[in-house]
């Protein structure tokens, strides 16, 4: 048994690690055939797409994918730690994973991701979730065939987190959920260490991948026929800083776009990285869409520097004005905390303010959550849930008001969509504008999914636009 430590978590060398090449051994494959699993994934993108891989490694192993969990052999959940309601939904999860194990005991229930790399869960897993079989952490998903065999062969359970990264794996397998857009790590980790976020300690130091196989990646998916990508991170800015002396994000974005993807996408940017050769970059490349990230998380500099953001109100919005400037028709997501311990009335309505300057094109909107192990756990916080309840109403009602201001804007016009299903509606069909936006249309000429068509917007909502396919 192996738990996660949160003082190692924390810890930072200039070790350099070895990337390595993932492979499986001969005898493990199809050794369970006729077996199930059912995976269910919580979170951001970055557990989506490990999720992509550990469906393929347990496709290798023989399993087939089950999607109703009550037929499954294998239940495994993939899960997140970056709010409390995120891992109250995990623990529900096992609650009824409890229920079947008791008429069909032969099962074997698994957790991984950010949930298990931390002690506090791991014991709560050994104190009351006897049932589960295996846990492991972000750090050594590529030992699934290893753990999995284990937890399959044996009644001990399995409990293997890392409290450190390992090597950096190459050629993992990954059955990619989507034919048309696809997912690109590029960079794992985060070391900016926000006092309110529990990232740093669940997915350890920033390592970036070798320029080398994430272009070999992008030229395979373009082969492919992929139209997208949205290249990954917990803080994409950082690309390159410990592995190269003059390879950044600037340069990977401007390599990626020469493959000709049709589309690029990248998520998330912290603003303290975000350079000028970024903006000039996504400026002069059409295939780089003009979509940008921007967390903000506070407007008042006073809590921004209780958060750890380093950047201040004013930085921040020089930025914001840089990019509006230089990026044409650019639109700006933004994240914002609010309720953060300090936070007055005051600190607030500065965050109404610089809503009301940025006007987001899109906005995630969360009230703090304290996380175990954080700094952010000690300081002092004097407001009521109540009141921050009633700071995240009036949030939303200021950005869902430039939602609908912006969209409307875009009536009459033209845009470019990526087609990717039928909407639930007869005869429409659904996609995403190269600025982000959901469009519903319709279309009298033929399109399939995967096309990239001209919609011309006939109406907008606060979330979505309506349209019709140009002639
Ligand atoms: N409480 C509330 N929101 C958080 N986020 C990260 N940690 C917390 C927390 N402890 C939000 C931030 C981040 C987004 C992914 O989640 O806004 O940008
Ligand atoms: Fe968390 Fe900050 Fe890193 Fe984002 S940049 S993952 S908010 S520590």
């Amino acid at each position: 048994m192996l738990l996660p430590d949160r003082k190692e978590e924390a810890t930072r060398d200039k070790r350099k690690y070895k990337t390595v090449k993932y492979s499986i051994d001969s005898k493990s494959k199809n050794k369970y055939k006729g077996k199930t699993f059912y995976l269910k994934t919580y979170g951001c993108q970055m557990n989506e797409r490990d999720s992509e891989t550990l469906a393929a490694m347990l496709k290798q192993l023989g399993f087939k994918e089950e999607k109703d969990y009550r037929k499954a052999d294998f239940l495994l959940l993939n899960t997140c730690s970056i709010r409390e309601n995120a891992h109250n939904k995990a623990f529900g999860m096992l609650g009824r994973f409890k229920h079947l194990k008791q008429t069909r005991p032969e099962i074997v229930i698994g957790l991984c991701g950010c949930m298990a790399q931390e002690t506090s869960v791991c014991e709560e897993l050994l104190k009351n979730y006897k049932f589960v079989n295996l846990v492991f952490g972000t750090h050594n998903l590529d030992k699934l065939p290893i753990l999995v065999d284990k937890a399959f062969s044996s009644d001990e359970r399995q409990i293997e987190v890392y409290s450190r990264e390992q090597d950096l794996v190459e050629d993992l397998p990954v059955i990619r959920s989507n034919k048309y857009k696809a997912y690109v790590n590029i960079i794992y980790g985060c070391d900016k260490f926000c006092t309110y976020c529990i990232v740093p300690y669940t997915r350890g130091r920033e390592r970036s991948r070798k320029k080398e196989d994430i272009l070999k990646e992008v030229d395979t998916l373009v082969k492919d026929g992929y139209k997208e990508i949205t290249v990954l991170g917990q803080n994409v800015n950082a690309y390159g800083k410990d592995l190269y002396d003059d390879y950044f994000m600037g340069e990977l974005l401007e390599d990626i776009a020469k493959t000709g993807i049709p589309r690029i996408r990248f998520m998330t940017s912290h603003p303290w990285d975000f350079t000028d050769k970024m903006i000039e970059v996504i400026g002069k490349y059409d295939n780089i869409m003009p979509s940008v990230h921007l967390p903000v998380q506070s407007g008042s500099s006073k809590i921004l520097k209780l958060m750890g953001r380093r950047y201040t109100r004013e930085s921040y919005l020089e930025l914001f004005d840089k990019i509006k400037k230089i990026v044409k028709n650019v639109t700006i997501s933004t994240d914002i905390i609010v309720g953060f311990p300090g936070e007055t009335e005051e600190d607030f309505e500065e965050t109404l303010s610089l809503c009301e300057y940025c006007k987001y094109d899109n906005a995630f909107t969360f009230i703090f959550s304290v996380r175990r192990g954080t700094p952010a756990e000690k300081l002092k916080d004097n407001t009521t849930l109540k009141e921050k309840e009633g700071r995240l109403y009036r949030l939303n009602e200021v950005v869902n008001k430039y939602f609908l201001e912006n969209n409307k804007k875009l009536e009459g016009k033209v845009v470019k969509v990526l087609v990717e299903g039928n909407s639930t509606k007869s005869n429409m069909y659904y996609g995403y504008s190269e600025t982000n936006k959901l469009i519903n249309f319709t279309s009298k000429k033929d399109i399939t999914v995967g096309d990239i068509v001209d919609v011309k917007i006939t109406s907008a909502k606060t979330w979505s636009l309506d349209g019709e396919v140009v002639e």
